[in-house]
């Protein structure tokens, strides 16, 4: 079966843990968007103030692009760049509250302007916002906050399989930003 899906969110939501159980389960191939990046030199440079890795975007489409082309199987590419990049039959994002997201951005060593640039992107659900730009209705978000990974991947296999259709607006963290 020919599918692109598109797993997304804030760091430390846990795309790569998920998304590795994830095609383990279905049988099919991940691609780390990350790694794609630093693979094909699509890294611009570092970002003086935030210390980020720059990514060329239109590179990395470009690239995602052809591995989509050259597909008749299930793929799932996951990465919190995903969403910004063609082709996807479906984008799914990976919701953590903030109060659990902390614990789990400060058990990195992040600065602490990362750690609250994270969780402020992930209450005002930033990958959402712009993974509805480009995908509108083939958006879904999944809280996975109280979920275990065997959990998580359980939900996403559904929502893969088109059993459930969680869509998007139902999750609101705002209130932690007050
Ligand atoms: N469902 C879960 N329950 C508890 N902890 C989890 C869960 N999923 C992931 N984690 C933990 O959260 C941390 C971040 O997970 P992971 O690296 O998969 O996130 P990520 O979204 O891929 O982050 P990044 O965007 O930085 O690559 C890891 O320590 C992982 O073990
Ligand atoms: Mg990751």
């Amino acid at each position: 079966m020919k599918k692109t899906i598109f797993i997304t969110g804030t760091p430390c939501t846990g795309k790569t843990t998920v998304s590795e159980k994830l095609s383990q389960k279905l049988g099919c191939r991940l691609i780390k968007i990350n790694d794609l990046a630093i693979e094909n030199d699509f890294v611009l440079g570092i970002d003086d103030e935030k210390g980020y890795k720059v990514i060329d975007i239109d590179a990395l489409d470009e690239k995602v692009g052809e591995i989509i082309k050259s597909s008749d199987e299930l793929l799932i590419f996951e990465g919190h760049l995903s969403h910004l990049c063609h082709g996807s039959d479906k984008v799914i994002v990976l919701r953590v509250r903030p109060e659990v997201l902390r614990l789990r951005l400060e058990a990195r060593d992040y600065s602490l302007s990362k750690i609250r640039e994270n969780l402020e992107a992930e209450a005002m659900g930033v990958c959402t916002a712009e993974a509805y730009e480009l995908y509108g209705e083939d958006v879904c978000e999944i809280d996975v906050s109280d979920l275990d990974v065997e959990e998580s991947v359980e939900l996403i296999c559904d929502v893969v399989e088109d059993k459930v259709n969680p869509g998007i607006g139902e999750i609101d963290y705002m209130s932690w930003l007050i």
